[in-house]
């Protein structure tokens, strides 16, 4: 009736087709590779695949690990869970604590957080704890205030977590009939993520149900890169460069006292991956290391221009998001990424900062701007 009603002619089996595709798209978006025309010719790749997590009930790709950390504490008859978040973390726990009649404390750095994912917190009744400093603040805070009172902390230093996340691999490898592509690629932040995809990869290796494993790329904010300086021994006036295959876990601690020393501080627009020291670095480099993974980094304005191809595709996706397509973009120009390869990005979070698109589209500079007429 509704094809008739549009005077489509229904004799006509490709135009039927072609509406019944964009009726199949009002009833949701699902959690799986979308191919996205303007971003792969943009970043110049046939074979480019993104799997938005945004549309998870809280809006990114925590919820895969926290319905595993929550169920875990539930179980353990957990009155109370506890997180630091640069604010997806935050928004999917207080979701999941007040679906299950549990207290929540988030731990935040104060002024550092998308009003977005800030309202979420509040609006699910979890008790925010603003904190002056940064992410890794926020979170020694909130580790040092679980052990006093004895919370269950929900971020991803808890094993659940990084359990529950690897069904982002299992959904991108279930979709692709279990032919892995050749790369997959994350934002870098406290490598949770990294950690879990590359558990999974050497799990189902382990168990035959791959035969190849694809190469991880981390992309990193190139102002919270410690990952990128680590792993590619870029960091000025040190010998520090992580040993592929010969892991010397000191490092790491000698790496993170050289950053207190020189007081540096992780700077990005991205405020999802401003992080110092990711706490899951150990499991992110082995997970690098067993795929032959590599790390980039790209600018706020890589990102931003990212983040805008993807909303032109019809997707959202937020900053931290966007340096995926950005990264992509850069290891094809450097010859890293080869052209007929088959890549798979994960856009981890929803736009939750109207601002920062709406910016964007109000400057006639940026590359992909359309902005308002009057
Ligand atoms: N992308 C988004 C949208 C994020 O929110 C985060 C992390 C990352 C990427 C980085 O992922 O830690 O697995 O490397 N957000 C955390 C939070 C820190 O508190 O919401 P990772």
């Amino acid at each position: 009736e509704l094809l008739n009603f549009c005077q489509i002619d229904t004799e006509n089996i490709d135009q039927c087709s072609k509406y019944l595709v964009s009726l199949d798209g009002a009833e949701g978006r699902l959690s799986k590779p979308y191919h996205m025309s303007r971003v792969s010719k943009y970043v110049g790749l046939q074979n480019l695949w993104l799997q938005p997590e945004g549309y998870n009930p809280s809006g990114s790709f925590k919820d895969n690990g926290m319905t595993t950390a929550v169920t875990h504490a539930k179980l353990v008859k957990i009155k109370k869970i506890i997180c630091a978040s640069t604010g997806n973390t935050s928004a999917s726990a207080a979701m999941y604590a007040a679906n299950e009649n549990m207290d929540c404390d988030v731990y935040i750095p104060a002024g550092e957080v998308a009003p977005g994912k800030l309202s979420q917190a509040f609006q699910f009744g979890a008790q925010v704890v603003e904190i002056k400093g940064n992410f890794d603040d926020a979170l020694s805070a909130s580790l040092k205030q679980a052990g006093q009172i004895g919370g269950y902390t929900v971020n991803s230093v808890n094993p659940f977590r990084i359990e529950g996340q690897k069904t982002i691999v299992f959904r991108v490898l279930e979709y692709l009939d279990w032919n892995p592509p050749d790369w997959i690629v994350y934002p870098g932040g406290a490598l949770g993520n990294t950690s879990s995809c590359g558990k999974a990869l050497m799990e189902l290796y382990e168990w035959g149900w791959i035969k190849k494993i694809p190469r991880l790329a981390i992309v990193n904010s190139e102002g919270a890169n410690t990952l990128y300086n680590l792993y590619n021994g870029k960091f000025e006036n040190t010998e520090l460069r992580w040993n592929k295959g010969k892991p010397d876990t000191g490092l790491v601690s000698r790496y993170y006292d050289h950053m207190d020393k020189n007081n540096l501080r992780p700077k990005t627009k991205a405020t999802a991956i401003q992080i110092a020291k990711p706490a899951n670095i150990l499991k992110g480099l082995r997970a690098l290391d067993f795929t032959n993974g590599i790390v980039t980094q790209v600018s706020d304005s890589e990102m931003l221009d990212g983040m805008a191809l993807v909303g032109l595709n019809g997707f959202d996706c937020e900053m931290a998001s966007g340096a995926v397509p950005a990264g992509v973009k850069k290891l094809i120009e450097q010859g890293i990424i080869k052209k007929d390869e088959s890549v798979v990005g994960i856009l981890t979070g929803r736009q939750k900062d109207s601002s920062i698109p709406v910016d964007y589209h109000k400057n006639p500079q940026n590359q992909f701007a359309i902005p308002p007429r009057s």
